[in-house]
């Protein structure tokens, strides 16, 4: 059980020490919400937000490399976030560029793999190169993968896949009696990457927002009040631990 009543600092630990280290979700995604409530609740414009969303994104990307997750997701910035506004949208096309001059670094040092899905032909031109540059210097790498889903849409990345399959089977090099869920996993953005585990969204919505709709058949959520700047540790192994007290039926009947 976790003791709800201990908020000191070592709360953490007390979390990490409950965590089974060979039952981890190897695969989390997330949904990085909450930044603009976090902003306005301080009287701060919202990419002050935003900018400290970038702080929980480096806390979360360590403390993670450290447990030992194999591969996180993150949704930066989705198909239906260009309704906002100019400004809004032209800081958030340029917070990956930023995040990625100060640590890709220190993410090569660590043998990070990076990757990014979604239609990334709408990124701006210093964004896309510096996102390219990133999965470029890092595509040897055999540590923890991390997954930028950039402009990225659930159903834009199905229609994609069908679109292509579509054209791949005129062109005579698909029979479409081969087509399994298998081969249509492979056509998504997540291409070879295993499905997630576990999705973890703050900020108090209850909905996956147009993510990994394919992906996600049986992934176990994870839902939190807390605000993504507010993010921290604990709130992940809270997460983790949530997760590992699942049963994971896929359909089936528990083991006896
Ligand atoms: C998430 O925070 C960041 C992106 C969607 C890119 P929001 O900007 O959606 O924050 P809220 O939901 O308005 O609080
Ligand atoms: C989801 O958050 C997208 C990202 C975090 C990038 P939104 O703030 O866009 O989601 P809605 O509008 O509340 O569903
Ligand atoms: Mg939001």
């Amino acid at each position: 059980m976790v003791d709800q009543h201990n908020n000191g600092k070592g709360k953490w630990k007390q979390l990490l020490a409950q965590v089974q280290k060979n039952e981890l979700p190897r695969h989390i995604a997330v949904i990085m919400d909450g930044n603009g409530r976090w902003a306005k609740k301080r009287g701060l414009p919202r990419i002050a937000g935003h900018r400290s969303g970038m702080q929980s994104l480096k806390n979360m990307i360590s403390f993670s490399h450290e447990l030992g997750i194999q591969v996180i997701t993150l949704f930066a910035f989705s198909t239906e976030n260009w309704k906002r506004p100019r400004w809004e949208v032209d800081f958030l096309m340029r917070l990956p560029e930023e995040y990625l001059q100060k640590e890709l670094p220190a993410l090569i040092e660590k043998n990070t793999v990076i990757q990014a899905m979604g239609d990334l032909s709408q990124l701006p031109e210093s964004t896309l190169a510096a996102v390219e540059n990133a999965i470029t210097e890092t595509r040897h790498n055999t540590g923890m993968v991390l997954n930028f889903a950039l402009n990225y849409g659930g159903r834009a990345d199905i229609l994609q896949a069908v679109r292509n399959l579509c054209r791949e089977a005129k062109e005579g090099q698909l029979d479409c009696r081969e087509i399994d869920e298998a081969l249509f996993s492979r056509y998504l953005c997540s291409r070879d990457l295993p499905d997630p585990d576990l999705l973890i969204r703050p900020s108090g919505e209850f909905r996956i927002s147009n993510f990994l709709l394919w992906q996600m058949a049986y992934t176990e959520f994870w839902f939190s009040q807390v605000l993504w700047p507010d993010f921290d540790r604990e709130h992940l192994l809270q997460a983790i631990l949530d997760y590992q007290n699942r049963e994971r039926r896929f359909g089936g009947i528990k083991n006896t």
